[in-house]
């Protein structure tokens, strides 16, 4: 039986009828049109369904990350960037300063097909010495 869920997305206020036991990512991709949100493998293993309970940046102003993300060329085809994006963003407001062996760990549950992982190494460095 679904219910009526008020939700403020990206700072926009948007109200949807959803089964209580629907995942998130159905809400988001389905009832939303927010298509950033992936299902990657379903069963929550290789982030790419990685959501946050607040946005990164903006065009106008992005996050570090993004910033690097671009600088460093990160992404082919794109489909894994938001789990490695908000995966990392959480790891690095709460960890200033990590080693290269803290990122590897803070991000080993992620999965990228294309095998980006160097190039998200570097961004995710980058955008920690951004960050200080
Ligand atoms: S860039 Fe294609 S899966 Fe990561």
């Amino acid at each position: 039986m679904s219910q009526k869920f008020t939700l403020n997305i990206n700072g926009q206020t948007h109200t949807v009828d959803a089964d209580p036991d629907m995942p998130l990512l159905y809400v988001l991709r389905n009832d939303v049109g927010l298509n950033n949100p992936h299902f990657g493998c379903g069963l929550a293993q290789c982030g790419a369904c990685t959501v946050h309970l607040a946005g990164l940046g903006t065009p106008e102003k992005p996050h570090p990350l993004q910033t690097a993300y671009i600088e460093e060329q990160v992404p082919q085809c794109g489909y894994c960037i938001n789990g490695w994006l908000m995966t990392a963003a959480a790891f690095l407001r709460d960890k200033k300063k990590p080693s290269e062996a803290e990122i590897k760990v803070a991000l080993s549950g992620l999965k990228c097909r294309c095998g980006t992982h160097i190039s998200i190494l570097k961004a995710v460095k980058r955008a920690a010495e951004m960050m200080g």
